[in-house]
């Protein structure tokens, strides 16, 4: 069994531990340790009652500078420690969700287009292309920066469209909301670990703002109308993205990019080596991308088949 896969394991039962129990430390995997600090948060939910005004918790919420948040209702501060003993830092994702890339992917993989849907999502990421290479030319780290706005967007509006198809339609998305929203943290972390190597500029932001405003509306659109279609153009958007990965690693290798150190983000979400350099974190994002194009692209595959998106199984967790 994969770490991954254990600490999916353990996660509920460390869970129910600290729900029966109201104080939970346990050793997690791989050296993590992980433990909840006292609480009677569990035990009850009346906070607000004067006979329990003196039952709260020892420890309170508190921010990295050390200033109280709340001490009212008992959420006890999950404490993470890494197999060498120091702590976990990142709030936004714990070990659990980190996971070691299979770069052996084929980063090659193209789905040629073969029906009028295919060569209408074919030729719009051609056009959308012209105009942001004019734009970023070899800038890589802004190109990174801002395509990982774009790029987070499909799997949270597909994700989203498909959860409220279940909700409406009282029936079980065969997992594919959970695969599409896994595609879109991950697309975000993308983002997370850019912003630690480059502060985007005004105008920049700018940009993304606009940018989102239309994307988001015009994506959610299309995916309403036709979602074989949307998921073809991210499928198509994904291969874009990879090979703008492998011209940043080109020119990486060329000497014409600063191989900097890896920020410690990467280090912990994609479990790198301490050494391991920008280089290696472009390395596992691409190999990202090519599993996100291959995501979307079959997700497209079964729906040209006539078939709804529930009736395969969804991807979860392929990285
Ligand atoms: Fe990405
Ligand atoms: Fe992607």
């Amino acid at each position: 069994m994969s770490s991954r896969s254990i600490y999916r394991t353990l996660r509920p039962v460390l869970s129910s531990s600290v729900l029966s129990s109201g104080l939970g430390t346990g050793h997690g995997i791989k050296g993590h340790v992980i433990s909840h600090l006292p609480t009677i948060r569990f035990l009850s939910s009346d906070t607000s009652s004067s006979t329990t005004g003196n039952r709260q918790p020892e420890n309170p919420v508190r921010t990295a500078d050390g200033k109280v948040i709340s001490t009212y209702w008992g959420i006890p501060p999950t404490k993470i420690t890494k197999p060498d003993g120091s702590a976990w830092k990142w709030n936004c994702f714990q070990p659990w969700d980190s996971y070691k890339p299979d770069v052996s992917i084929d980063v090659t993989k193209h789905h040629k287009p073969s029906n009028f849907t295919d060569k209408f999502a074919y030729w719009t990421v051609q056009s959308l292309k012209i105009p942001v290479q004019l734009f970023f030319q070899r800038k890589h780290m802004c190109h990174a920066m801002l395509l990982e706005t774009v790029a987070a967007v499909p799997g949270m509006v597909g994700g989203m469209l498909l959860h409220l198809k279940s909700l409406r339609r009282f029936e079980h998305s065969g997992g594919w909301i959970k695969a599409l929203l896994e595609e879109a943290e991950n697309e975000r972390m993308h983002l997370m670990t850019f912003i630690e190597l480059s502060q985007p500029k005004w105008y920049e932001r700018a940009i993304v703002f606009a940018v989102q405003g239309v994307f988001f509306n015009a994506y959610f659109l299309s995916y309403v109308i036709s979602p074989k279609l949307a998921h073809r153009i991210t499928g198509y958007l994904e291969e874009e993205a990879v090979n703008s990965y492998t011209e940043f690693l080109n020119d990486i290798d060329a000497g014409k990019f600063e191989n900097s150190p890896a920020p410690a983000i990467a280090i912990d979400y994609w479990r790198l080596p301490k050494d391991a350099t920008l280089r290696d974190v472009v390395f596992v994002i691409r190999a990202d991308e090519a599993h996100h194009r291959d995501i979307n692209h079959y997700a497209s595959d079964i729906q040209f088949q006539g078939r709804e998106l529930k009736e395969a199984p969804a991807p979860i967790g392929y990285h």
